[in-house]
C-alpha cells in the first residue's frame, strides 16, 4: 500500500479553495460530477479516447462568465489514450497541480488495476483505498470474509459441483468479455457438467473455469442493491445513511424471463443459456420493516471494516442483496464505493436520501457534500487514503 505520507503531501501541496472531483470517466461518472456541481464543485473527467464523446461532448459542462453552471456536468476533460495512464507520475502531477480529489470508481480499479492503484496512484483518494482489493472474488480477505467476520448472512458456499442438490449460481468470468461474467444455474451435478460443457463449447467460459469459480446457493427472490453512506464526520446524527436502493437490468437475463416457459425450455434445450451482463438500473423502495433489517446489515458491515480494514469504510458502499420467501437479506456482494447503479437517483435523489437531507440527494451529491463539509471543517484527511 502507497505510503500515507506520500498522499497527505500531495494534498498539503492542495488548494483546497479550488478543489476539483475527478473520476475515471465511465461507471458512475456521470452520478459523480452532477452531485460535485451540485455542491458547487468543478469536475474532471479522465476519458478514454474512443469512448469519451458521453463525458466530453454530450454532458459537457457550459458556465457564464460568473461560472454559474448553464448545461452539463463536465467542466474539464482529461484524454487518455488508455484510464492505465492514470498511474504515470506526469499525469498525476497535472491532476495535482489543478487539486483533484480522486472518487474510484469499479472502472478505475477494473482498467488500471487494484496493485496500481494501491501502489502507484498517488493523489488522495476519496473514500477507502484498502478496501477496494475485497471486491477482487477468490482473494484471500474478499469480501465474503468480511462477511464471514461481521457475521452477515450471505448465500451458502457450494464447494464441490459433485454437491450440487439445489438450485446453485456458478459464477465465472467469461472467457472473451473479460469484464463480464459466464455466470449460469444448475440444480445437479449432471446439470452442472451438461451446462458447463455447453458454455465452453460456446467459448462463453474457460475449460478450467472452476479454478476461479464462486459456487453458491442460489436465493429465488428480488434483488436490491443498497446505496449506503457512511460519514466519519458526522457528529449529531447518525452516521450511517441508506441514499437509495436500485436493482439492475441483465442482458440476455431479463429477456429470457419475459417469455412464456415453454419458450424458455427450448431456447436452453438449444443451448441459449441467459448472461447476466448489466446494462441499466431501476430504483425501488423497500417494504418498510425491512428498513431496519437493511440498517443492521450496513451497521454490521461498517463495523467489521473498521475492525479489520482501518480506516474503514468511508462514504458511498453498496450492498447487493437478494431478499428470500422469508424476508432474509443474502449479501452476494458488496462494492466498497460508490455503487454502479446510482445513475438511477442523479440530479433527482431517491425517496430516502431525499427524505433523509430535505433535497435531492444521490449518491454523487452526498459524496461532494461530504468533501465540502471536510472542507470547511479543515477536516479532509479524514476522508482521504
Ligand atoms: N446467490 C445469488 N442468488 C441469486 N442471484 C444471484 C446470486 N449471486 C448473484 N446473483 C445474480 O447475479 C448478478 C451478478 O452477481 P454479482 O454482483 O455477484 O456479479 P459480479 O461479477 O460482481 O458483477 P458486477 O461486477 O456487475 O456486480 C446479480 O445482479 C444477481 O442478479
Ligand atoms: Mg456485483
Amino acid at each position: 500500500m502507497i505510503d500515507r505520507e506520500k498522499v497527505l503531501a500531495a494534498l498539503e501541496g492542495y488548494d483546497l479553495s479550488d478543489a476539483r472531483i475527478g473520476m475515471v470517466a465511465s461507471h458512475s461518472a456521470l452520478d459523480t460530477c452532477d452531485g460535485a456541481v451540485s455542491e458547487g464543485f468543478r469536475t474532471l473527467a479522465v476519458c478514454q479516447q474512443g469512448r469519451d464523446r458521453t463525458f466530453a461532448n454530450y454532458f459537457r459542462s457550459q458556465r457564464d462568465a460568473s461560472g454559474r453552471l448553464l448545461r452539463g456536468v463536465v467542466d474539464e476533460v482529461e484524454m487518455v489514450d488508455r484510464f492505465s495512464r492514470l498511474m504515470e507520475p506526469s499525469l498525476q502531477s497535472s491532476l495535482a497541480e489543478r487539486n483533484v480529489l480522486f472518487v474510484p470508481n469499479r472502472s478505475f480499479v477494473s482498467y488500471c488495476g487494484i496493485d496500481a492503484v494501491e501502489e502507484d496512484f498517488a493523489l488522495p483518494i476519496v473514500g477507502s483505498r484498502n478496501m477496494l482489493r475485497s471486491e477482487e472474488r477468490g482473494d484471500e480477505r474478499d469480501y465474503y470474509w468480511i462477511l464471514e467476520k461481521a457475521g452477515l448472512p450471505y448465500p451458502k458456499k457450494v464447494e464441490d459441483p459433485e454437491d450440487i442438490d439445489s438450485l446453485t449460481i456458478i459464477k465465472v468470468h467469461h472467457k472473451v468479455k473479460t469484464l463480464e461474467r459466464g455466470f449460469f444455474t444448475a440444480s445437479s451435478p449432471e446439470q452442472f457438467h451438461l451446462k458447463s460443457k455447453e458454455l465452453i463449447a460456446q467459448g462463453v467460459i474457460d475449460e478450467d473455469f472452476l479454478e476461479d469459480a464462486r459456487m453458491e446457493q442460489y436465493i429465488i427472490g428480488p434483488v436490491f442493491n443498497l446505496d449506503f453512506f457512511h460519514s466519519p464526520l458526522e457528529e449529531k446524527g447518525e452516521r450511517i445513511e441508506l441514499l437509495g436502493v436500485d436493482w439492475r437490468f441483465e442482458s440476455s437475463l431479463d429477456g429470457y424471463v419475459r417469455l412464456p416457459a415453454g419458450q424458455q425450455a427450448s431456447l436452453e434445450e438449444d443451448g441459449v443459456l441467459p448472461e447476466y451482463t448489466v446494462c441499466g438500473h431501476n430504483s425501488a423502495t423497500l417494504r418498510e420493516s425491512l428498513l431496519e433489517k437493511a440498517f443492521e446489515l450496513a451497521e454490521l458491515y461498517v463495523k467489521a471494516a473498521e475492525k479489520h480494514y482501518a480506516p474503514g469504510v468511508l462514504g458511498p458502499f453498496c450492498l447487493q442483496t437478494c431478499v428470500d420467501k422469508d424476508l432474509n437479506f443474502y449479501i452476494y456482494d458488496v462494492a466498497p464505493r460508490i455503487g454502479g447503479g446510482t445513475n438511477v437517483h442523479m440530479a433527482v435523489g431517491h425517496p430516502y436520501g431525499n427524505a433523509l437531507w430535505r433535497t435531492e440527494m444521490s449518491t454523487g451529491r452526498r459524496l461532494a457534500m461530504e468533501v465540502r463539509r471536510a472542507i470547511e471543517q479543515e477536516r479532509v484527511e479524514e476522508i482521504v487514503t
